[in-house]
């Protein structure tokens, strides 16, 4: 029986892993999930293994928070003894966290082949830790599974033909399975009820913002003063940071702590518009067509930018206020995304590969 084992460890991970992990099981591959436990929170981290059904990883490494070389290194050591000691036949990582980086170079050090899954995403800015994570993830690829198009052709300008194949996105397939799911079970619907299709959505858990005091200040104080209600789940990250600024209570945003999967899905999908600096949340807000505003410098989904559906801030807050005053309308939305079926394409290519 082929052998894969899966490398995650951050919350976005958890929610690519579920549908394709289904999909492994049924074209009859064994799955072995390593957690590396960057994300060690239960609301970062159990929650979504709960609410996704995934299988329960074989072993969390439990390396937690460190500096980002520091994280990395630990991540590899521990990595590389668990593959010596289990020897699967692959190694499959998503994204762009430190622990796909760390998952990366641990399987190509051991040369095993290694599976990457949203190959070709490019910001083309390298302050950014996760588009270094991408580039060497994408160099070091055996079989890359890339989401869009776009990402097919980024990966051929960096010479990266081999391997490559167009499989669609697996949060599509996710957002897809689930979305019925949490319209279903999610309560929170009834704690917002009030202001139902009327508020806004924020996420911020960037370094360009979360860790910038006078950004954070900066993009808080705006949309207060845009009056509009706005619903704020904080990432542990920015939790910290914003501690430190609060002072009176506000009567425009709601900071409530992280929440899991469901609920994720039913804020985004009432809320009149998603204010975000999550990759993906941008993808996600497009495929449940609410329109977006990205509060970075630039986006890897451009596809999402196309008809309206997400504007970019860029580093200049004025254009935040802009785009908070004067709405967009945004217009054709086409599937970029693929049909929620990526996991299925996926899974057979990888049996197709080693040849079973
Ligand atoms: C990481 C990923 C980012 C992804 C995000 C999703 C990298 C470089 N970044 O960013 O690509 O979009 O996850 O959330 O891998 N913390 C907790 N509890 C936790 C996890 C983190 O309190 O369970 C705090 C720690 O203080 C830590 C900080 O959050 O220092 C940042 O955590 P880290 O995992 O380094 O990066 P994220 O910002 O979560």
């Amino acid at each position: 029986m082929l052998k894969i084992t899966t490398i995650v460890g951050a919350r976005p991970q958890f929610v690519k892993a579920s549908r394709l992990s289904a999909a492994l099981k049924a074209a009859g591959i064994r799955e072995n999930i390593l957690h590396t436990g960057q994300h060690y929170h239960d609301r970062l981290s159990r929650i979504f293994f709960r609410e996704l059904k995934l299988k329960k990883p074989t072993l969390n490494l439990g390396i937690g928070s460190m500096a980002h070389g520091q994280q990395t290194a630990a991540m590899l050591a521990k990595l590389e003894s668990c593959l010596i000691r289990n020897r699967p036949d692959g190694v499959l990582v998503y994204g762009d966290t430190n622990s796909t980086l760390a998952g990366a170079l641990a399987a190509a050090k051991l040369q095993i082949p290694m599976i990457h899954i949203e190959a070709g995403l490019r910001s083309y800015n390298r302050t950014m830790p996760e588009e270094i994570n991408r580039i060497v993830t994408d160099q070091l690829a055996t079989l890359l599974f890339a989401p869009t198009r776009l990402a097919v052709s980024n990966l051929k300008k960096e010479g990266i033909r081999s391997g490559v194949h167009f499989s669609g996105d697996v949060m599509a397939d996710s957002l897809q399975h689930f979305l019925p799911i949490a319209m279903k079970q999610s309560a929170i619907q009834k704690r917002f009820r009030a202001i139902h299709h009327k508020y806004q959505l924020l996420t911020l858990h960037r370094p360009s913002n979360a860790d910038d005091l006078s950004r954070l200040k900066k993009i808080l104080w705006i949309i207060e003063k845009s009056g509009v209600p706005t619903v704020f789940p904080v990432h542990p990250r920015t939790q910290k940071i914003i501690s430190k600024i609060r002072g009176k209570r506000s009567n425009v945003i709601f900071f409530i702590p992280p929440v899991g999967y469901l609920d994720m899905l039913v804020l985004q999908k009432n809320a009149v518009r998603i204010l975000t600096d999550s990759g993906g949340i941008q993808k996600e807000a497009y495929l449940l067509k609410v329109p977006c505003i990205t509060i970075r410098s630039e986006t890897e989904w451009k596809e999402t930018t196309q008809h309206g559906w997400n504007q970019v801030v860029g580093r200049n807050l004025d254009n935040l206020v802009r785009f908070l005053s004067r709405p967009a309308k945004p217009g054709k939305w086409l599937p970029y995304y693929g049909n929620g079926k990526a996991s299925t394409k996926i899974a057979k290519t990888i049996r197709h590969f080693f040849k079973i």
